[in-house]
């Protein structure tokens, strides 16, 4: 059998986006998609889908899972359940792996099972095998950005067009750029859950979420942007993990003024922008679209891909542990 099985979870934007990228990628075929919802008009033949996640995770003929639905609680039970079974699964879903990233590393080692979820954090980004393959044995730094296209489009909506921030917002939505709760974006949860899987790849740090200092956008008005204009600055949502002189980790979450100097200003819409400071490699940026159906999709299938092609994280600074969470940061700032 030539082409590779595989059994989708969830056909939102993502599965959508996946699915379409699928069309142009015939050495994959797709055996069931998971939904929930029955009444749902769909784009796609009724037999193409199943109500039932046991059917699909217990088809033998399957090759390998993806994981691409909203609800945290019920995408660990797929998620655990396929690495018990030391199988192979992908997984677009931050809050889900942050959460519970040291049980899901258990597991793989555990069981022998993979799990990627490059497509969790800034979308079309290759940011974790970046930090991963190219930096495994660096001393990073600092790790910044904009991680959040929803709020990045919102900001940016609001500075170029003048719109309200209800408007923008609702634009995001219909784009398909917002989680299903949007204030996971606005309230800077979403960019937390994607530093926290930063830390751990680039510092080998998982950040608890009460330990992190976190803000977001939905307190900042026009006036705030037009302020900032003003100023000749942006206001951006920018996540960051620096590590300081001790070897201590500080990350967080808050609105921050950038000026033409920095790389971050340029970021516009639902782009996001990575800044790596590093001890030899010096200082570079990864810009790409962070959200949206075709290119979270095709950070799935790059996933995808590389998992059947046998890649697993090492999770190398997660093994040496030689980096602690700086506790005060909140007194840091004040
Ligand atoms: N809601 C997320 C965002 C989607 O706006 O960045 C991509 O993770």
């Amino acid at each position: 059998r030539s082409a590779k099985r595989i059994g989708i979870f969830g056909f939102g934007c993502v599965g959508q986006g996946l699915h379409d990228v699928l069309q142009d990628n015939p050495q994959l075929q797709v055996v069931r998609i998971c939904v929930r919802d029955r009444e749902k008009l769909r784009t796609l033949p009724s037999h193409t889908f199943t109500y039932s996640p046991q059917e699909l995770l217990q088809d033998e003929s399957i090759d390998l899972f993806a994981e691409l639905i909203s609800d945290p609680g019920e995408a660990l039970l797929i998620v655990r359940q396929v690495l018990q079974a030391g199988k192979t699964i992908v997984s677009a879903n931050k809050k889900m792996v942050s959460e519970n990233l040291p049980e899901l590393v258990e597991l793989q080692q555990a069981y022998g099972g993979t799990l990627l979820y490059e497509a969790a954090v800034c979308g079309s980004i290759p940011i974790l095998r970046t930090l991963e393959a190219y930096y495994g044995n660096e001393q990073l730094q600092e790790v910044s950005g904009i991680l959040n296209g929803s709020s990045n489009y919102i900001l940016t909506k609001l500075n170029s067009e003048g719109l309200a921030y209800e408007e923008a917002l609702r634009q995001a939505q219909a784009l398909g750029f917002a989680e299903a709760d949007p204030t996971l974006d606005v309230g800077g949860f979403d960019a937390l859950h994607k530093i926290s899987l930063i830390a751990a790849h680039a510092f080998g740090v998982v950040p608890h979420a009460a330990d992190v200092l976190c803000q977001g956008i939905q307190h900042i008005s026009k006036r705030d942007v037009t302020l900032a204009q003003a100023l000749g600055a942006r206001i951006r949502l920018v996540a960051s993990a620096k590590l300081n002189a001790h070897n201590r980790l500080a990350v967080q979450v808050l609105p921050t003024l950038v000026f033409p100097d920095s790389e971050l200003y340029y970021v516009e819409a639902e782009f996001n922008g990575v800044q790596l400071k590093a001890k030899y490699a010096g200082d570079q940026f990864l810009k790409g679209r962070g959200a949206g159906s075709h290119p979270t999709g095709s950070a799935v299938w790059a996933d995808v891909s590389a998992a059947l092609a046998g890649y697993k994280y090492s999770y190398g600074k997660l093994q040496q542990a030689e980096v602690q969470l700086e506790e005060d940061t909140e007194l840091r700032l004040y």
